[in-house]
């Protein structure tokens, strides 16, 4: 068994992008398996930042392979803007990142398409990132994509002016005003399309096999989070992948049995960006507070995140329906200095005490049910050795691990690459 998986628990930006990186010296290939620029990953290392959104979190290793899976929607856009980011790092993307054939690509009219879709929703709109996934994955799953691949071919253009043709004519029949220069759009689209088309385009589940085989060890990078998945998240308010393990195997062509470790990150808190219901959130200076400390603002689109405490509840469900092997928790640090720490460990609802998650809980009435641990004033910021946390917040480790009934491996003080202890 070659491949492990990391990924989100909660809404998303747990620190999928910052444990990729720390982990990336442990293998060869580092895979990303579905969303696209919806996704925002932050890495910290040597006094800088970086977000990527399509690129896999190991590009910054200078040994390991990079993939871009069949699962992922790229907008060549956005993935050029991302490459010319990296211009001052010297990276030699022709060795070191590789791209499915089989990846879909995002179509400026899917934006608008996005952008009509959720004007035309009000105030119930589902608060898209408006970079075009839902509509890229309606084409994908209508069987009307344009693939990666499809860009070698002489006459792709056709293909694409047809779509584009339907899009348009779909976008009349919203009824809002969507304002764009079309023209525009797509003299940059077509000018990163050349672009795209010079990087190393591959059959990457064969790749991957042949890597299998050799005894490469491959990491999968989640995007989103499984509250986020398309079945199983807060549906209607998700994303339009599969942000669940399942993903990995659909998303890169790995077969179940090939899966080692599926490594399950979230923060010692709770976010959510965009609308859709979320039980423990604050609206109370405790919610400010951990949105303050925690820098809680969107990597793509720059929204301020919710906040609110821990959900066992949901992430008991996650980390079912993952198979979660190994937990990261993130951002212990932002709760440093509350006086206790709430953990929602069941909701009241109309029907009772539930300890599951309900088929619908943005209608359900839920109040979270919580138990009180106390809190620790420390900073743990500088926290270089396991020993030296305070007692306050080894307990809440403790009392998550035996709660969550898996082990917590590692434990994150800070966004810099050194601030991650390892148990
Ligand atoms: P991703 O989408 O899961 O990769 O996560 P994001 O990058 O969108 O959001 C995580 C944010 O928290 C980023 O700004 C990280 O730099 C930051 N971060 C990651 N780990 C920690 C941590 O342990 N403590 C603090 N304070 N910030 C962290
Ligand atoms: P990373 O990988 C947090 C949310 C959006 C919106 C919903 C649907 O950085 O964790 P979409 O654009 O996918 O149609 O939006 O999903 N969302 C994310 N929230 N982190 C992300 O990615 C997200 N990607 C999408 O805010 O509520
Ligand atoms: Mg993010």
């Amino acid at each position: 068994m070659a491949v492990d998986l990391l990924l989100g628990l909660q809404w998303g930006d747990e620190g999928k992008g910052k444990i990729v990186d720390v982990l990336t010296s442990s293998y060869d290939i580092i895979a990303r398996f579905q969303g696209g620029p919806n996704a925002g990953h932050t890495l910290e290392f040597e006094g800088n930042k970086h977000v990527l959104h399509t690129i896999p979190s190991g590009i910054f290793h200078p040994k390991a392979t990079n993939l871009i899976g069949n699962g992922v929607v790229i907008d060549p856009v956005i993935f050029m803007k991302e490459i010319e980011n990296l211009a001052p790092y010297d990276i030699d993307f022709n060795t070191k990142l590789l791209i499915s054939k089989k990846a879909h690509l995002i179509l400026p009219t899917h934006r608008l398409l996005d952008a009509a879709s959720e004007a035309a929703k009000g105030k119930a709109k589902i608060g898209s990132t408006l970079k075009g996934i839902g509509p890229t994955y309606m084409d994908k799953t209508g069987r009307n994509g344009i693939r990666v691949g499809d860009i070698l071919a002489p006459n792709w253009e056709d293909k694409y002016r047809r779509l584009t043709q339907k899009h348009l004519d779909m976008l009349n029949s919203y009824n809002v005003e969507i304002e764009y220069d079309l023209k525009d759009l797509e003299t940059t689209f077509f000018r990163s399309v050349e672009a795209l088309r010079k990087f190393k385009l591959v059959d990457s589940e064969q790749y991957l096999m042949k890597a299998q085989k050799s005894g490469k060890k491959i990491l999968a990078e989640g995007a989103q989070g499984s509250l986020l998945d398309i079945d199983f998240g807060t549906y209607p308010f998700v994303t339009s992948s599969t942000t669940t393990a399942a993903g990995a195997c659909t998303g890169l062509g790995v077969a179940p049995n090939q899966i080692k470790d599926v490594f399950g990150i979230f923060k010692a808190y709770a976010t959510r960006v965009g609308s859709g219901p979320f039980p423990t959130e604050l609206f109370d200076d405790d919610g400010a507070k951990m949105a303050k400390i925690g820098n809680e603002f969107g990597a793509t689109t720059g929204r301020a995140r919710r906040c609110g405490w821990i959900d066992l509840v949901a992430l008991k469900y996650c980390i079912q329906i993952n198979g979660v092997t190994q937990l990261m928790m993130m951002k212990g640090d932002v709760l440093s200095g509350f006086e206790t720490i709430k953990v929602c460990t069941a909701y009241q609802t109309d029907q009772g005490v539930m300890e599951y998650l309900p088929y619908d809980i943005a209608s359900e009435n839920i109040k979270p049910l919580y138990e009180e641990l106390p809190g620790w004033k420390e900073d743990l910021t500088q926290i270089t050795d396991l020993d030296d946390f305070p007692v306050n917040f080894k307990n809440y480790i403790t009392y998550l691990e035996n709660a969550l009934e898996t082990p917590i491996k590692i434990v994150s003080v800070g966004p810099d690459r050194k601030q991650t202890l390892f148990r």
